[in-house]
């Protein structure tokens, strides 16, 4: 295999979901057929994500993205030794790839239109929710009552705002914003104004309230309204429940993410994700209660979803395949 096919596979396996966008998976091709994936411990959310749940989540599906990418182009992946340690990469997986008759994952086709839509979704309508409770399935549970969405919701600004009331929590997220279309790394990594579907003004905005400005703003109780997004979950098609094994690790949980996501984008459904409604113990364990999660798994994620509006969609922020290459 040549070197430019193995970069194309990694470029494609980079366009994979991470949290707050930081891409943290590092690839390095190995012998004549190999790929090495090692985690860049920079990129970790030392606040946000102390146990590396969502960094392997976000490892988890950009393996599941080369998985895809191989089969593709007629190649499968096989385990292979992982990496040994070094300084500033922490080593994840090895594999081999390897010739396969087998049929691409009809999933694949998929990845290049799969993103984050964060604005509001288009009225549902019966033919909508009907749509989103065909998603069931034994990794997610869906939710589509509108009295029930609009609990989650508030309990999913509730769930955002603990979260956000931590200076260093706002602090690490802030420093993962791009505000401007003049921050060198916009279209790079991170979460910028157009991905997070915010105009000029209120990008202005965020950046006051999540900085300096929040302790004014929440004496005078405007903090929490001005950052609720409940509305969003109350007036989407339905939420989707991601629930596995309580005990797999999210490196292994990560790849069935990207699956499920995929499946959503394959239906024609925009989707964001709710990640409050799974770090928040207490909103988790709602969530799984309304949504009927049977026991011994747990609540990994959630998203909103719903049909896009016709428009543009947001550009995709990713790292040059330089950064990601070791
Ligand atoms: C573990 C994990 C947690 C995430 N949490 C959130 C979240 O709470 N809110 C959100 O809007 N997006 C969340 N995302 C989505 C990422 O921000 C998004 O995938 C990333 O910015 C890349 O953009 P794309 O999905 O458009 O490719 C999460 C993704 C992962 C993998």
């Amino acid at each position: 295999m040549s070197q430019v096919d193995r970069e194309a596979l990694v470029a494609e396996a980079m366009l994979a979901p991470s949290v707050h966008n930081v891409q943290p998976a590092r690839w390095r091709l190995a012998g004549a057929d190999g790929l090495q994936l090692f985690e860049d411990p920079g990129c970790r959310l030392t606040v946000g994500d102390p146990g590396g749940n969502d960094a392997g989540i976000s490892l988890g599906a950009a393996a599941e993205g080369l998985r895809l990418a191989a089969g593709r182009v007629g190649l499968v992946l096989v385990p292979a030794e992982p990496p040994a340690a070094e300084p500033g990469l922490r080593p994840v997986a090895g594999y081999r790839l390897v010739p396969s008759e087998e049929a691409p994952d009809p999933l694949a086709s998929h990845v290049e239109a799969r993103r984050s839509w964060r604005g509001t979704f288009a009225k549902p309508g019966a033919a909508d929710r009907e749509a989103v409770s065909a998603l069931a399935c034994e990794n997610a549970a869906v939710l589509v009552d509108p009295e029930v969405l609009g609990g989650l919701a508030r309990r999913f600004d509730r769930a955002s705002f603990g979260f956000m009331h931590d200076r260093d929590f706002r602090g690490e997220l802030l420093s993962w914003m791009r505000l401007t279309p003049r921050h060198p790394r916009w279209s790079r990594d991170g979460l910028n104004a157009e991905a997070m579907a915010m105009g000029r003004v209120e990008a202005w905005g965020a950046g006051l309230l999540l900085g300096r400005s929040f302790a004014a703003f929440d004496r005078i109780g405007l903090a929490r309204p001005l950052l609720a997004e409940g509305a969003k979950v109350a007036s989407a098609a339905g939420l989707v429940v991601f629930h596995r094994p309580s005990d797999e690790a999210p490196f292994d949980s990560g790849a069935h993410f990207y699956r499920l996501w995929l499946r959503l984008e394959a239906a024609d459904f925009g989707a964001a994700v709710l990640a409050a409604l799974a770090d928040d113990r207490e909103a988790a364990a709602e969530v799984a209660r309304i949504a009927g999660v049977p026991g011994g798994r747990r609540v990994v994620s959630a998203f909103r979803i719903g049909r896009r509006p016709a428009g543009a969609m947001p550009e995709r922020a990713r790292r040059p395949i330089g950064e990601v290459l070791v």
